[in-house]
C-alpha cells in the first residue's frame, strides 16, 4: 500500500492491487485540540472512531450509500497481511471525488453557531428566532454548509452561497441526504439518553452516484451530550474533548505549538468518555468490536507469503 495522506487523526493508503484503487483509512490514537495535535495519544480513540463510524454507516445505509467496501478488513479486502498496529481501527473503501462542501447539521446551538447567533441573531445566515441560550434546541435541525477558506480554515457560508458555488441541485440533495442521517442519528443517541447537537458529513462521487464517505457520526465529527444534564444557557456535558479543551485553558497555553504536556489523568478520562458513547448508543462492548476485527484481519492469512 502507498501512503497517500496524513489528516491530524487519520492515515490514508492506496491499495494499489485493485482497479479501480481502494483506499485504506487508519484512525490513529492521536488526539488534536485547538487545530494542534498533542504529544500524547488516547489509548483506543482510533478504534473507538472507526467502530463508531461503522455501525452509523451500517445504520443509515437505506438513506445513502456510502464508501465502505470493509468494515472489518480482511486481508482480501487489503490484498496483503493487517499489520497488528492496524486492526479494529482501519477500513477499505472506495475512493471517491469528495465534495469540497462539510455538510454540517445542527439541532442544538453551540460553538461557531452559537458565537454568530450571539453577534448577529443568525446562524449560516439563518435567521433564528429570538431568545435562545447556548444548547438550546433550535426549532427543527438545519443545514449549515461551510468551506474550508485560503488560511485552510473552515468558514460557515449561507445554503445561497453554497448553492452558487456548487449548483443547486446537488447542495439541495446533500442538504436533504445530511438531514435525513442526522435524524436517524439522533433518534438512535436518544435511545440511549444522548443528545446528538450537530455534526459534520463529507459526501463524494464515484461513477455518478453520490457517496457518504469520510467517518459518520463520531464524537470528532459531532457534539453529543448528556441528555438529563442538558439545560439551556449552561456549558453541557460532552462526550468528547471537552475534558482535554478545559486542561488546555488551565494552563494559559497560547495554543500555538508545542502544546502542553498531558496529565495522565485527561489521557484516561478521554478514553472513558469515547468508549462509554459508543457503548451505549451501540448496546455493544467495545470488546466485541475489537474480537471481530481480530477474526477478519485473520481471515486466511496463512495463505499470504506461502
Ligand atoms: N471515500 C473517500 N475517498 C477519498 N477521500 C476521502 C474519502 N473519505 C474521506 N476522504 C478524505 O480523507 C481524509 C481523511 O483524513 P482526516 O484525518 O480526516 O484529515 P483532515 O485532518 O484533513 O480532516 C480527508 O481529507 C477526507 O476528505
Ligand atoms: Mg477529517
Amino acid at each position: 500500500m502507498r501512503h497517500v495522506y496524513s489528516g491530524k487523526v487519520r492515515d490514508v493508503y492506496e491499495l494499489e492491487s485493485f482497479d479501480p484503487p481502494r483506499l485504506l483509512m487508519v484512525a490513529s490514537d492521536r488526539v488534536s485540540a485547538f487545530d494542534v495535535v498533542m504529544a500524547e495519544k488516547v489509548a483506543g480513540k482510533g478504534q473507538i472512531l472507526t467502530a463508531m463510524s461503522c455501525w452509523f454507516m451500517d445504520l443509515t445505509s437505506d438513506i445513502v450509500p456510502n464508501h465502505l467496501v470493509e468494515a472489518l478488513p480482511t486481508p482480501a479486502g487489503v490484498g496483503e497481511p493487517i499489520a497488528p498496529d492496524f486492526v479494529g481501527r482501519s477500513v477499505v473503501t472506495r475512493r471517491a471525488q469528495m465534495v469540497e462542501l462539510e455538510c454540517i447539521v445542527r439541532g442544538h446551538l453551540a460553538g461557531s453557531a452559537f458565537k454568530e447567533y450571539v453577534a448577529q441573531g443568525t446562524v449560516h445566515g439563518h435567521p433564528l428566532p429570538s431568545g435562545l441560550q447556548l444548547a438550546s434546541p433550535l426549532p427543527e435541525p438545519i443545514f449549515c454548509p461551510s468551506i474550508k477558506n485560503a488560511v485552510g480554515h473552515d468558514e460557515n457560508i449561507s445554503v445561497e452561497r453554497a448553492r452558487e458555488m456548487f449548483g443547486a441541485e446537488l447542495v439541495d440533495r446533500l442538504a436533504q441526504t445530511s438531514l435525513a442521517v442526522f435524524a436517524r442519528g439522533s433518534e438512535a443517541a436518544a435511545k440511549a439518553g444522548i443528545v446528538l447537537a450537530d455534526t459534520k458529513f463529507e459526501f463524494g462521487h464515484l461513477e455518478g452516484e453520490l457517496l457518504l464517505c469520510d467517518e459518520v457520526l463520531t464524537p470528532d465529527s459531532s457534539r453529543f451530550w448528556e441528555a438529563d444534564a442538558l439545560e439551556p444557557g449552561r456549558e453541557p456535558v460532552q462526550f468528547d474533548k471537552q475534558p482535554l479543551r478545559d486542561y488546555l485553558e488551565s494552563t494559559g497555553w497560547d495554543k500555538t505549538p508545542p502544546p502542553p504536556a498531558l496529565p495522565g489523568e485527561v489521557l484516561d478520562t478521554l478514553a472513558a468518555r469515547y468508549r462509554s458513547v459508543y457503548e451505549r448508543i451501540t448496546g455493544m462492548p467495545f470488546e466485541d468490536w475489537l474480537a471481530r476485527a481480530e477474526a477478519a484481519a485473520s481471515t486466511g492469512a496463512a495463505s499470504f507469503g506461502d
